[in-house]
Order: C-alpha cells, then structure tokens, then sequence
C-alpha cells in the first residue's frame, strides 16, 4: 500500500478533522463557538449554552423561547418504556441509560428533532432508573429552568440556588471537541447510522473509567481519607507502584484544566470549610510534585457534586445529560461534511501458517 501514515497510539496530537463546535485556545482557555466557558456558565443559563452549541449561536429572546418550547415538548417518559424499565431495575445508572436510549420509542424520525427529543429526555430516563431501581416512586417534575427540573428529578428537591450551580458545572460538561465519547460518536455517524446508534456508542464509551466513569470513583477515593497526611501518602504508593490517580491528568491539558480551576473557586465560594477541598487540595499538589499532572474536571466536579448533594451514582449520567448536546452538535457537523472514518492498522500478526 502507498501514501501510509503512522501516528502515535491514542491518537496523540493528531488532528483527524476540522471542528467549528469548541477548541482550547493559546491560552488554555475552552472556548464554546468562539466564547470562554467560563464567561458563559457565568452569564449565560444552561438553556442558551445548550443552544449556542446546539446552532453556533447565541439565541434572541424568541429563539430561547422556541429552543425552551422544544425542550419541554419532548418531556415525559413513555408508558410502556417505563414499565421496561421498573423490570430492568438496573442500579448502574450509565447501564441503564446505554439500554433506554437505544430501545426508546422516539416519536421524531427527523435527525435533528430526534437528538433533540433524545437529549430532553435524559434527566428523565436517569431519574427513572435510579428511582425504579430503589424501589421508590418515580417523581412527577417540577416547572423551572432545565437545571432546576434536573435538580429536582436526582434529589427530590427543588432548590434554585443549588440547581444554578448544578447548571454552571453542566455548562463545563457541556462539549470537548475530539474526546472519546465524541470521536466515537462520530465514528458511527460516519457510516450513516442513526442518531440513536450513535448516541448509544457515545454512552457506551462516556462510562469507561478513563473518561466520563472516573467522576464515580473519586469520592470514593476521599472517603476512605481521615486527613490530608493519609491522602498524600496514598498519591506516593500510587505513584511509586506507577498506577494513575482518578480524576489527574487529561489529554489536552497538560499543565492545568481551566474548568476543574473554575469549579474549585466555586467551592471555595459555597464550601470554604470543607474538610474534602482541603484534602484535594492537598493531593492537587503532590500530584504536581510527584508527576506534574493536573487535577482535571472531574476531580473537583466529584466534590462539588457532593456537596450539592447529588448521590454519586448520578455522577456519570449527569455529566452524559451535559455532554449529549455536545453530541447533537458534532452528529451535524460530521454529517454535514462526511467521510466514512475508517484508519488502518499495521498487522503484526502471523503470515503463511498452513492447515
Ligand atoms: N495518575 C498518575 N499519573 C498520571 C495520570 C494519573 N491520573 N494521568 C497521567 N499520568 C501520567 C502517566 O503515567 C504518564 O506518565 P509517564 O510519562 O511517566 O508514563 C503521563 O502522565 C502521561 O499520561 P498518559 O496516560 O500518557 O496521558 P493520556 O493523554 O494518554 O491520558 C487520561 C489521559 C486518560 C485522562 C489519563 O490522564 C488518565 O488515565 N487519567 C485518570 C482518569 C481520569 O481522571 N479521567 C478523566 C479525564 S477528564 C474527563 O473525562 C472530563
């Protein structure tokens, strides 16, 4: 074969394809179609990020409220969808969610209407699951912003305020242009499956523990903490023994993650006495020391969730609720300019062998 490339495993550094949706600039900032994530999840609600994401601009007061509309139109959880679930009963709520987004009976076939449709439904099919799972009643939403419904549908509570800090770490959830939920996405948009198998491949790879599933494993890390001093030894045994720390490190920034940065300020904002920043705090540095990788979002994301109260199982899914609309985007966009996404390989295997 003629014109082969080599890149390095895992892709790093390698630029697959043009991308309008967001990038990391010089400065390390995330940038959403052109805008700081910081600046939005600041001024700007969910439902407008979300937007903007979604259609590459930010939305007028009658495009909000068309986008609002739409939304709430694909509310609800189908009956008999329901009742798949009440017998699934399954308590890995990113298992759960893999299964109801590919066998639910959307009512759009239109692609973007159906994304639409799909990701509005997500909170609804997390709370389901959790709740069916338990064996406690499902609970009939509350009116209010998109993070103020999805406070209520994981709690059980309605809270404006720590509903708008749930809003703020969704925004930061949001997109991340080539990770791997997404790439894998785009993978199979690439061959012209649905929208829902797509969507469905997303899920599946979002839960590997090296991506989205390494916010469920963080708490655990710190509960098992009584001090800092206990927690900085463990960063030393994990290093020693050349195992990776839950919650450092991450592909695009090496020196530091300007979202986990973003997050703990606003801990230190709601939180300032609490006993885990202080801990993580700690680990933040001897991480630094030791192997020079950041804390990245996930890190601190785990404690502000904690903090607001969200049970950890929803840790994973909730960071899936943010991230599908980064999803709907990138399924357009590949599609709007396709080639089916298909590398190859350099065989290393056996040549010749005789029966
Ligand atoms: N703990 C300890 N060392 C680490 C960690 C970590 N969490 N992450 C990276 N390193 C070290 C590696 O051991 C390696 O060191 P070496 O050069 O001495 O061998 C160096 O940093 C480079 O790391 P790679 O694994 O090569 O970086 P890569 O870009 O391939 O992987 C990844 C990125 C998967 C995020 C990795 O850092 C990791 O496994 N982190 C832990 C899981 C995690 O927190 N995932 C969440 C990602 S962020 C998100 O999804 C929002």
């Amino acid at each position: 074969m003629t014109d082969e490339i080599t890149v390095p495993k895992g892709l790093v550094n390698v630029i697959v394809d043009k991308t309008a949706i967001a990038t990391t600039d010089n400065s390390g900032n995330l940038l959403y179609r052109g805008y700081r994530a910081v600046d939005l999840v600041e001024k700007k609600s969910f439902e407008d990020a979300a937007y903007l994401i979604v259609y590459g601009k930010l939305p007028g007061q009658r495009e909000r409220e068309e986008f609002i509309g739409k939304l709430r139109s694909n509310f609800g959880v189908d009956e008999n969808a329901r009742e798949v679930i009440s017998i699934l009963k399954e308590k890995d709520l990113m298992r759960s969610l893999r299964s109801i987004v590919s066998f639910y009976p959307y009512k759009h076939t239109e692609p973007d209407d159906l994304m639409i449709e799909m990701a509005a439904k997500f909170p609804e099919f997390i709370s389901l699951s959790y709740r069916l799972a338990h064996g406690l009643e499902s609970l009939k939403p509350i009116e209010g912003t998109y993070a103020e419904r999805f406070y209520h549908l994981i709690t059980g509570k309605s809270d404006p305020q720590k509903a708008k800090y749930l809003g703020i770490l969704m925004i930061l959830y949001m997109e991340h242009e080539f990770n791997a939920s997404t790439f894998a996405l785009r993978v199979t948009a690439s061959t012209l499956a649905d929208p829902i198998s797509s969507f469905t491949t997303a899920l599946a790879t979002l839960k590997g523990p090296l991506h989205g599933g390494a916010n469920a494993e963080i708490l655990d890390f710190f509960k098992n903490f009584k001090s800092t001093d206990e927690a900085v030894k463990y960063v030393d045994e994990q290093v020693a023994k050349g195992e990776k720390v839950m919650g450092f490190g991450h592909r695009i920034y090496k020196r530091l993650d300007p979202r986990a940065q973003f997050v703990k300020a606003k801990l230190k904002e709601i939180a300032p006495d609490s006993r885990i920043l202080q801990i993580a705090e700690a680990v933040e540095n001897r991480m630094w020391e030791k192997k020079s990788v950041p804390a990245n979002l996930d890190f601190y994301a785990a404690i502000y969730m904690d903090i607001l109260g969200i049970p950890q199982d929803f840790y994973t899914p909730l960071f899936a609720a943010s991230r599908v609309f980064g999803w709907v985007a990138h399924y357009k966009e590949q599609l709007a300019d396709n080639r089916i996404i298909r590398p190859s390989s350099k065989y290393v295997g056996p040549f010749d062998l005789k029966l």
